[in-house]
């Protein structure tokens, strides 16, 4: 049974098997935690990407970590926040779902989250954090039970205090 943990840090410091990033359809990079993580990364992660010719909304790519501790990062795009009207709760449900289980199909059991489109694109981290954690046990539950360890990592006070909420509410 995977463990879900919520600590407060820089997932481009995480030695974990893979961790997520929150990046865009071009896979080409970004600011945010994408910015960090090509940063951390190196320039072969760059290189890596554009062969992959970007990834839609909700969708997860995969390669290798470089000169991060992690052995792998998996490139989810996730849904910019409009007006909660175009699907995007059911889109950034699939950027966690699809993320988890690609890492999965890669052999890895611990794996690094960030708080995925509650940054630049907007999404309601009080919306975000419960459905992100739901759709997380869900998919442990059924199709990547290979995993042993999930970390959201967050970078600030408030999404730490969103999804720590968001976990003691989580039924079990
Ligand atoms: N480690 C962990 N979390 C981080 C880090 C980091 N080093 N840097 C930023 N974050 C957090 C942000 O504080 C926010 O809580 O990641 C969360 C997601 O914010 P963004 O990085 O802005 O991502 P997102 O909202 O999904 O927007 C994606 O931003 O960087 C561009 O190319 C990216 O176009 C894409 C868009």
């Amino acid at each position: 049974m995977a463990t879900i943990k919520i600590i407060r840090g820089d997932i481009t410091t995480m030695a974990v098997d893979a961790i997520v990033n929150a990046a865009n359809t071009s896979l080409l990079g970004g600011s945010g935690v994408d910015g960090a993580i090509h940063q951390a990364a190196g320039p072969e992660l760059l290189a890596a990407c554009r062969p992959l010719n970007g990834c839609a909304t909700g969708e997860a790519k995969i390669t290798p970590g470089f000169r991060l501790p992690a052995k792998y990062v998996v490139h989810t795009p996730g849904p910019i926040w409009q007006d909660g009207q175009h699907d995007e709760p059911q889109l950034l449900a699939n950027s966690y779902r699809n993320s988890l289980n690609l890492a999965a199909e890669n052999g890895c059991q611990t794996v690094a989250f960030p708080s995925i489109s509650t940054g630049v694109y907007h999404f309601p981290l009080k919306l975000a954090a419960p459905l992100a954690l739901r759709t997380l046990q869900e998919t442990v539950n059924t199709t990547a039970t290979a995993i042993v360890e999930i970390m959201i990592v967050c970078f600030d006070a408030q999404t730490q205090t969103a999804f720590t909420e968001a976990l003691a509410a989580l039924p079990h």
